[in-house]
Protein backbone atom coordinates (compact mmCIF):
# COMPACT_ATOMS: atom_id res chain seq x y z
CA UNK A 1 0.00 0.00 0.00
CA UNK A 2 1.52 3.55 -0.60
CA UNK A 3 1.44 5.54 1.79
CA UNK A 4 1.50 9.38 1.71
CA UNK A 5 3.20 11.73 4.27
CA UNK A 6 4.12 15.38 5.44
CA UNK A 7 7.16 15.81 7.10
CA UNK A 8 7.95 19.26 8.93
CA UNK A 9 11.20 20.23 10.98
CA UNK A 10 10.94 20.29 14.56
CA UNK A 11 14.17 21.78 16.05
CA UNK A 12 18.08 22.00 15.37
CA UNK A 13 20.65 20.18 17.00
CA UNK A 14 23.95 20.87 15.90
CA UNK A 15 23.96 19.89 12.23
CA UNK A 16 20.50 17.82 12.51
CA UNK A 17 17.39 18.44 12.04
CA UNK A 18 14.79 16.51 14.05
CA UNK A 19 11.57 16.30 11.96
CA UNK A 20 8.33 14.86 12.87
CA UNK A 21 6.76 12.29 9.90
CA UNK A 22 2.98 12.70 10.23
CA UNK A 23 1.48 10.11 8.99
CA UNK A 24 -2.44 9.96 7.87
CA UNK A 25 -4.50 9.11 10.42
CA UNK A 26 -5.87 5.60 9.51
CA UNK A 27 -2.73 4.26 10.35
CA UNK A 28 -2.51 3.28 13.40
CA UNK A 29 -2.03 6.58 15.95
CA UNK A 30 0.74 4.31 17.52
CA UNK A 31 2.70 5.33 14.57
CA UNK A 32 1.40 8.20 13.74
CA UNK A 33 4.64 10.60 14.86
CA UNK A 34 7.46 9.07 13.97
CA UNK A 35 10.64 10.79 14.36
CA UNK A 36 13.78 11.03 11.22
CA UNK A 37 16.42 12.82 11.38
CA UNK A 38 17.34 15.00 8.04
CA UNK A 39 21.23 16.82 7.84
CA UNK A 40 21.72 20.46 8.21
CA UNK A 41 24.58 21.51 7.02
CA UNK A 42 27.35 23.31 10.33
CA UNK A 43 27.06 26.21 9.58
CA UNK A 44 22.98 26.31 9.96
CA UNK A 45 22.69 27.05 6.10
CA UNK A 46 22.99 25.58 2.36
CA UNK A 47 24.01 28.34 0.02
CA UNK A 48 21.46 28.70 -3.31
CA UNK A 49 22.77 29.12 -6.68
CA UNK A 50 26.27 29.67 -5.60
CA UNK A 51 28.10 28.33 -8.42
CA UNK A 52 25.32 30.71 -10.76
CA UNK A 53 25.73 33.29 -8.50
CA UNK A 54 29.60 32.96 -9.33
CA UNK A 55 29.48 32.98 -12.77
CA UNK A 56 27.13 35.54 -13.22
CA UNK A 57 28.19 38.48 -10.87
CA UNK A 58 31.99 36.93 -11.76
CA UNK A 59 34.14 38.83 -8.79
CA UNK A 60 37.70 39.83 -10.24
CA UNK A 61 40.85 40.56 -7.68
CA UNK A 62 40.71 44.27 -6.53
CA UNK A 63 36.70 44.66 -7.38
CA UNK A 64 34.24 45.73 -4.97
CA UNK A 65 31.33 43.44 -3.92
CA UNK A 66 28.06 43.80 -2.40
CA UNK A 67 26.52 40.78 -0.35
CA UNK A 68 23.14 42.53 0.92
CA UNK A 69 22.20 39.32 3.15
CA UNK A 70 24.91 37.79 4.26
CA UNK A 71 23.36 35.22 6.08
CA UNK A 72 25.77 32.81 7.06
CA UNK A 73 27.97 33.60 4.92
CA UNK A 74 28.36 31.19 2.63
CA UNK A 75 27.91 33.54 -0.42
CA UNK A 76 29.95 36.11 0.91
CA UNK A 77 32.58 33.69 1.34
CA UNK A 78 32.92 32.54 -1.90
CA UNK A 79 32.64 36.10 -3.97
CA UNK A 80 35.19 37.28 -0.78
CA UNK A 81 37.71 34.16 -1.83
CA UNK A 82 37.91 35.62 -5.37
CA UNK A 83 38.62 39.12 -4.67
CA UNK A 84 41.91 38.80 -2.70
CA UNK A 85 44.47 41.66 -1.36
CA UNK A 86 43.02 45.12 -2.51
CA UNK A 87 38.99 43.87 -3.32
CA UNK A 88 36.36 44.63 -0.80
CA UNK A 89 33.49 42.55 0.60
CA UNK A 90 30.75 44.67 1.83
CA UNK A 91 28.12 42.33 3.36
CA UNK A 92 24.80 43.58 5.16
CA UNK A 93 22.25 41.65 7.22
CA UNK A 94 19.10 43.00 9.29
CA UNK A 95 19.99 39.79 12.04
CA UNK A 96 22.80 40.62 13.85
CA UNK A 97 23.12 36.94 15.04
CA UNK A 98 23.48 35.68 11.67
CA UNK A 99 25.87 38.69 10.99
CA UNK A 100 27.98 37.58 14.56
CA UNK A 101 28.15 34.16 12.64
CA UNK A 102 29.15 35.62 9.15
CA UNK A 103 31.50 37.61 10.79
CA UNK A 104 34.01 34.63 12.46
CA UNK A 105 33.44 32.75 9.92
CA UNK A 106 34.98 36.11 6.96
CA UNK A 107 37.80 36.38 9.50
CA UNK A 108 41.70 35.99 8.02
CA UNK A 109 40.72 36.45 3.92
CA UNK A 110 43.11 38.87 1.85
CA UNK A 111 40.36 41.10 1.10
CA UNK A 112 38.77 44.07 3.31
CA UNK A 113 35.70 42.85 4.71
CA UNK A 114 33.71 45.70 6.11
CA UNK A 115 30.28 44.29 7.31
CA UNK A 116 26.91 46.21 8.58
CA UNK A 117 23.78 45.79 10.56
CA UNK A 118 21.67 47.30 8.20
CA UNK A 119 18.49 46.63 6.23
CA UNK A 120 18.84 46.59 2.54
CA UNK A 121 16.86 49.46 1.76
CA UNK A 122 19.68 51.45 3.39
CA UNK A 123 21.95 50.50 0.88
CA UNK A 124 22.86 53.96 -0.35
CA UNK A 125 23.04 55.06 3.59
CA UNK A 126 25.54 52.14 3.75
CA UNK A 127 27.89 52.90 0.40
CA UNK A 128 28.15 56.51 1.51
CA UNK A 129 28.97 55.48 5.59
CA UNK A 130 31.79 53.07 3.81
CA UNK A 131 33.01 56.00 1.81
CA UNK A 132 32.42 53.54 -1.70
CA UNK A 133 30.80 55.09 -4.80
CA UNK A 134 30.16 52.47 -6.88
CA UNK A 135 30.00 48.93 -6.64
CA UNK A 136 31.32 45.76 -9.30
CA UNK A 137 28.38 43.73 -7.94
CA UNK A 138 25.03 43.30 -5.77
CA UNK A 139 24.04 40.30 -4.37
CA UNK A 140 20.60 39.51 -2.35
CA UNK A 141 19.73 36.18 -1.42
CA UNK A 142 15.97 37.17 -0.06
CA UNK A 143 13.95 35.13 2.32
CA UNK A 144 14.97 33.15 5.42
CA UNK A 145 18.67 31.20 6.37
CA UNK A 146 17.25 27.54 7.46
CA UNK A 147 18.82 28.20 11.21
CA UNK A 148 16.49 30.93 11.51
CA UNK A 149 13.87 29.18 10.26
CA UNK A 150 14.71 26.21 12.61
CA UNK A 151 15.42 28.33 15.85
CA UNK A 152 12.56 27.97 18.00
CA UNK A 153 13.77 31.91 19.15
CA UNK A 154 12.96 33.75 16.11
CA UNK A 155 9.23 32.61 16.96
CA UNK A 156 9.09 32.24 13.01
CA UNK A 157 8.27 28.10 12.93
CA UNK A 158 5.16 27.02 13.49
CA UNK A 159 6.67 23.73 13.62
CA UNK A 160 8.05 23.84 17.37
CA UNK A 161 6.89 26.50 20.12
CA UNK A 162 8.29 29.41 20.33
CA UNK A 163 8.09 33.62 21.54
CA UNK A 164 5.86 34.73 18.73
CA UNK A 165 8.23 37.39 17.69
CA UNK A 166 9.28 36.88 13.86
CA UNK A 167 11.38 40.06 13.86
CA UNK A 168 14.62 39.45 11.94
CA UNK A 169 15.25 42.62 13.23
CA UNK A 170 15.48 43.60 16.64
CA UNK A 171 15.26 46.99 15.86
CA UNK A 172 12.04 47.01 14.69
CA UNK A 173 9.09 47.70 17.41
CA UNK A 174 6.04 45.17 16.51
CA UNK A 175 6.81 41.58 16.93
CA UNK A 176 4.40 39.24 15.56
CA UNK A 177 2.61 38.86 18.77
CA UNK A 178 1.39 42.37 18.97
CA UNK A 179 0.13 42.55 15.02
CA UNK A 180 -2.01 39.45 16.20
CA UNK A 181 -3.27 40.60 19.70
CA UNK A 182 -3.92 44.18 18.45
CA UNK A 183 -5.29 44.40 14.66
CA UNK A 184 -8.70 44.28 13.22
CA UNK A 185 -10.26 41.29 12.66
CA UNK A 186 -10.93 42.48 9.08
CA UNK A 187 -7.24 43.71 8.55
CA UNK A 188 -5.84 40.65 9.99
CA UNK A 189 -8.30 38.65 6.80
CA UNK A 190 -6.55 41.29 4.56
CA UNK A 191 -3.58 40.91 5.59
CA UNK A 192 -3.83 36.57 5.71
CA UNK A 193 -4.88 36.74 1.77
CA UNK A 194 -2.93 39.89 0.69
CA UNK A 195 0.34 38.29 1.13
CA UNK A 196 -0.06 34.78 1.17
CA UNK A 197 -3.55 34.33 -0.64
CA UNK A 198 -4.47 32.01 1.96
CA UNK A 199 -8.29 31.04 1.19
CA UNK A 200 -9.56 30.75 4.74
CA UNK A 201 -8.47 34.05 5.65
CA UNK A 202 -11.55 35.10 7.28
CA UNK A 203 -12.02 32.11 9.41
CA UNK A 204 -8.27 32.38 10.95
CA UNK A 205 -8.80 35.69 11.58
CA UNK A 206 -11.88 35.18 13.33
CA UNK A 207 -10.97 32.12 15.44
CA UNK A 208 -7.75 34.47 16.72
CA UNK A 209 -9.94 37.21 17.72
CA UNK A 210 -12.02 34.71 19.46
CA UNK A 211 -9.05 33.34 21.31
CA UNK A 212 -7.29 36.64 22.18
CA UNK A 213 -10.48 37.74 24.07
CA UNK A 214 -10.17 34.59 26.29
CA UNK A 215 -6.23 34.97 26.70
CA UNK A 216 -3.40 36.90 24.44
CA UNK A 217 -1.78 34.68 21.77
CA UNK A 218 2.13 34.93 22.31
CA UNK A 219 3.37 31.55 21.35
CA UNK A 220 3.99 29.83 17.89
CA UNK A 221 2.42 26.86 18.90
CA UNK A 222 -1.13 28.35 20.34
CA UNK A 223 -1.33 30.21 16.94
CA UNK A 224 -0.03 27.30 14.78
CA UNK A 225 -2.57 25.26 16.62
CA UNK A 226 -5.81 27.99 16.45
CA UNK A 227 -4.90 28.58 12.43
CA UNK A 228 -4.97 24.63 11.94
CA UNK A 229 -8.22 24.37 14.18
CA UNK A 230 -9.88 27.42 11.90
CA UNK A 231 -9.31 25.50 8.56
CA UNK A 232 -12.12 22.50 7.67
CA UNK A 233 -10.02 19.19 7.16
CA UNK A 234 -9.68 18.03 3.08
CA UNK A 235 -11.10 14.83 2.34
CA UNK A 236 -8.69 12.36 0.55
CA UNK A 237 -5.05 13.19 0.61
CA UNK A 238 -3.16 15.16 3.10
CA UNK A 239 -2.15 19.06 3.02
CA UNK A 240 1.05 19.00 1.32
CA UNK A 241 2.12 21.70 3.64
CA UNK A 242 1.26 22.46 7.30
CA UNK A 243 -1.95 24.37 7.06
CA UNK A 244 -0.49 27.28 9.45
CA UNK A 245 2.20 28.05 6.38
CA UNK A 246 0.47 30.86 5.04
CA UNK A 247 -0.74 32.78 7.78
CA UNK A 248 2.86 32.14 8.98
CA UNK A 249 4.39 33.80 6.28
CA UNK A 250 1.99 36.39 5.96
CA UNK A 251 3.01 37.35 9.38
CA UNK A 252 6.12 37.49 8.58
CA UNK A 253 6.34 39.24 5.83
CA UNK A 254 4.49 41.76 7.45
CA UNK A 255 6.18 42.09 10.58
CA UNK A 256 9.53 42.26 8.35
CA UNK A 257 7.92 44.84 6.04
CA UNK A 258 9.65 42.31 3.29
CA UNK A 259 7.92 43.78 0.18
CA UNK A 260 8.15 47.42 1.25
CA UNK A 261 12.10 47.22 1.53
CA UNK A 262 12.63 44.93 -1.19
CA UNK A 263 10.49 47.91 -3.09
CA UNK A 264 12.92 50.68 -2.00
CA UNK A 265 16.22 48.29 -2.39
CA UNK A 266 15.16 47.93 -6.04
CA UNK A 267 14.92 51.48 -6.42
CA UNK A 268 17.74 52.31 -4.56
CA UNK A 269 20.36 49.82 -6.48
CA UNK A 270 20.18 50.45 -9.92
CA UNK A 271 22.37 53.92 -9.47
CA UNK A 272 25.10 51.78 -7.38
CA UNK A 273 26.37 49.49 -9.88
CA UNK A 274 29.90 50.43 -11.74
CA UNK A 275 29.05 49.85 -15.80
CA UNK A 276 29.94 46.34 -16.22
CA UNK A 277 28.88 45.39 -12.61
CA UNK A 278 25.77 42.78 -12.35
CA UNK A 279 22.72 42.84 -10.14
CA UNK A 280 21.46 39.10 -9.18
CA UNK A 281 18.33 38.76 -6.71
CA UNK A 282 17.49 35.19 -5.56
CA UNK A 283 13.77 34.77 -4.42
CA UNK A 284 11.69 32.20 -3.44
CA UNK A 285 8.10 33.27 -3.52
CA UNK A 286 6.41 34.83 -6.92
CA UNK A 287 5.37 38.12 -5.28
CA UNK A 288 9.17 39.25 -4.58
CA UNK A 289 10.01 37.21 -8.34
CA UNK A 290 7.04 39.46 -9.89
CA UNK A 291 8.12 42.43 -7.99
CA UNK A 292 12.37 42.05 -9.52
CA UNK A 293 10.97 41.50 -12.44
CA UNK A 294 9.23 44.31 -12.78
CA UNK A 295 12.29 46.29 -11.67
CA UNK A 296 14.72 44.81 -13.83
CA UNK A 297 12.12 45.67 -17.00
CA UNK A 298 11.52 49.30 -15.85
CA UNK A 299 15.45 49.74 -15.74
CA UNK A 300 16.29 48.38 -19.16
CA UNK A 301 13.11 50.18 -20.64
CA UNK A 302 14.70 53.19 -19.24
CA UNK A 303 17.95 52.48 -20.39
CA UNK A 304 21.86 51.65 -19.18
CA UNK A 305 21.14 48.75 -17.90
CA UNK A 306 20.48 44.99 -19.32
CA UNK A 307 18.71 41.64 -18.55
CA UNK A 308 21.07 38.60 -18.55
CA UNK A 309 18.12 35.99 -17.32
CA UNK A 310 15.41 36.63 -19.67
CA UNK A 311 13.82 33.83 -17.52
CA UNK A 312 14.63 33.38 -14.14
CA UNK A 313 16.92 30.60 -13.28
CA UNK A 314 16.42 28.03 -10.98
CA UNK A 315 18.80 25.47 -9.45
CA UNK A 316 19.79 22.35 -11.28
CA UNK A 317 18.82 18.71 -10.82
CA UNK A 318 22.16 17.83 -8.32
CA UNK A 319 21.53 20.69 -6.15
CA UNK A 320 17.34 19.93 -5.82
CA UNK A 321 18.51 16.75 -4.39
CA UNK A 322 21.32 17.97 -2.34
CA UNK A 323 19.22 20.84 -1.15
CA UNK A 324 15.66 20.44 -1.26
CA UNK A 325 14.75 23.52 0.39
CA UNK A 326 16.00 25.24 -2.87
CA UNK A 327 12.96 24.06 -4.77
CA UNK A 328 11.47 27.43 -4.99
CA UNK A 329 14.68 29.39 -5.88
CA UNK A 330 14.30 31.54 -8.64
CA UNK A 331 17.33 34.30 -9.43
CA UNK A 332 17.40 36.95 -12.09
CA UNK A 333 20.23 38.96 -13.03
CA UNK A 334 20.78 42.83 -14.76
CA UNK A 335 23.28 44.28 -15.83
CA UNK A 336 24.80 47.85 -16.03
CA UNK A 337 25.83 48.36 -19.55
CA UNK A 338 26.04 52.38 -19.82
C1 LIG B 1 18.56 33.20 2.64
S1 LIG B 1 19.45 34.01 3.88
C2 LIG B 1 20.98 34.38 3.11
C3 LIG B 1 21.94 33.24 3.14
C4 LIG B 1 23.32 33.59 2.61
N1 LIG B 1 23.27 33.97 1.21
C5 LIG B 1 24.29 32.46 2.83
O1 LIG B 1 24.89 31.97 1.85
O2 LIG B 1 24.47 32.06 3.99
C6 LIG B 1 18.71 35.57 3.93
C7 LIG B 1 19.33 36.54 4.92
O3 LIG B 1 18.84 37.83 4.59
C8 LIG B 1 18.57 38.53 5.77
N2 LIG B 1 17.57 39.54 5.41
C9 LIG B 1 16.25 39.38 5.18
N3 LIG B 1 15.70 40.55 4.83
C10 LIG B 1 16.70 41.47 4.80
C11 LIG B 1 16.76 42.86 4.49
N4 LIG B 1 15.66 43.54 4.15
N5 LIG B 1 17.95 43.48 4.55
C12 LIG B 1 19.08 42.80 4.90
N6 LIG B 1 19.07 41.49 5.22
C13 LIG B 1 17.90 40.83 5.17
C14 LIG B 1 18.09 37.49 6.74
O4 LIG B 1 18.29 37.92 8.06
C15 LIG B 1 18.98 36.30 6.37
O5 LIG B 1 20.14 36.29 7.15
Amino acid sequence: MAVRFSIRAETVMNSTAVVSVILPSRIDPLICRIVAMIEVPPTGHESVMLGEVLAYLNPQPGQIMMDCTVGRGGHSLALAQRLGQGGTLIGLDVDPRNLEYAQARLRGLACNVRLFHANFAEIADVLAEAKVGRVDGILADLGLSTNQFLDPQYGLSFSSDGPLDMRLDPRLCRTAAEVVNTLREEDLADLFFELAQERYSRRIARKIVEARRICPITTTGRLAELVRSAIPPRGGAPEKIDPATRTFLALRMHVNQEMEQLGTFLQAVGGLLAVGGSQAVISFQSMEDRLVKQAFRAAEQAGGFKILTKKPLVPGDAELQRNPRSRSAKMRVIRRVA
